[in-house]
């Protein structure tokens, strides 16, 4: 098995995502010394050599000598594809490239980079807090040993899936990607709703986010199904019930929800025929 501790890494892109997985890639043994970042934004790139990363504005100012085992674009959908044009020297050195950009198809990543390994990935943010997943998919050229330190480094922040067919990324990216966000406006909105019925803000806060939070792991934990656990908590006649039926109504949260997520499928989808 590939060790995360062997690993050479050139990170293009440090801000929110890159740098929530660098820092998780850190915590889970990828030495300091073993990695270049590349980004524009010279804070980020402080924090970061603070700990012994070498930092770098420019991809002109890599050592000519360090030769990446992975090239890890982690910078905006509409730049990955011009900005890896200036990492062809890194990657014709037969380093894996892994694009998290969404919507971004790796036929778009080849017309600059070449017929060579590439990973398209889609973690989410809670990878900042080792509780990420993260869906992968591959072109034909990744080779066994490249799968396994891809799995290891994503494993590092959070859980795995191997997507065989890459038009299923937008759909990925349309319920993971984009879905911290939605679990986020639910605390938001059951915190709101406790606050007009009477609640102190805080006190109603704290209920929204322990309720969410705690049911998450409820969910992951328990051998039954959320529609078990939810009818378990159902009595006939009693609260739960009052507010199920509004929000499992015609236009309720399974509609909205539905509706949201094909809104974002079809972002996805629409970055991707850029
Ligand atoms: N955030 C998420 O929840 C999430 C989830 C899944 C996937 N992603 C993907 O992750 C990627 C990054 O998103 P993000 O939210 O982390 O964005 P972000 O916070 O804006 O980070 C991107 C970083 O790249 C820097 N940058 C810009 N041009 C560069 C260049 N030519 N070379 C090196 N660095 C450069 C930016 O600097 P400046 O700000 O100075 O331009 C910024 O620090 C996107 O492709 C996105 O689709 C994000």
């Amino acid at each position: 098995m590939a060790a995360i501790s062997d690993v050479s890494l050139l990170l293009v892109g440090g801000g929110k995502m890159g740098g929530a997985l660098l820092n998780g890639w850190l915590s889970n043994g990828l030495q300091p010394e073993n990695v270049v970042l590349v980004d524009k934004n010279s804070e980020i790139l402080s924090s970061f050599s603070d700990i012994g990363i070498s930092t770098v504005l420019s991809p002109l100012k890599i050592d000519p000598d360090f030769s990446a085992d992975i090239i890890f674009f982690a910078v905006k959908p509409d730049l990955v594809v011009e900005v890896s044009n200036s990492y062809k020297k890194f990657i014709s050195n037969g380093a894996l490239l892994i694009s998290v950009a969404a919507g971004v198809k790796i036929s778009a990543l080849e017309v600059h980079s070449g017929s060579v390994p590439i990973i398209r990935a889609m973690p989410n943010t809670p990878s900042s807090i080792g509780r990420g997943i993260t869906a992968v998919c591959a072109n034909n050229k990744v080779i066994s040993l490249q799968k396994e330190i891809c799995e290891e480094l994503f494993r590092a922040v959070g859980d795995v899936i191997w997507i065989s067919e890459e038009s299923h990324m937008d759909a990925v990216t349309a319920v993971s990607g984009s879905g911290p966000a939605y679990l986020f406006l639910m605390i938001e909105c059951l915190s709101e709703a406790g606050i007009s019925i009477g609640l102190d803000p805080d006190i109603s806060y704290k209920l929204a986010l322990e309720t969410i939070a705690g049911s998450s792991e409820l969910a992951r934990n328990d051998s039954e199904p959320p529609n078990i656990l939810r009818e378990n908590v159902t009595s006939p006649g009693g609260t739960t019930e009052a507010a199920l039926d509004i929000l499992m109504s015609e236009n309720g949260l399974k509609y909205l929800l539905d509706k949201a997520v094909k809104a974002a499928y079809q972002r996805s989808k629409d970055l991707a025929g850029r």
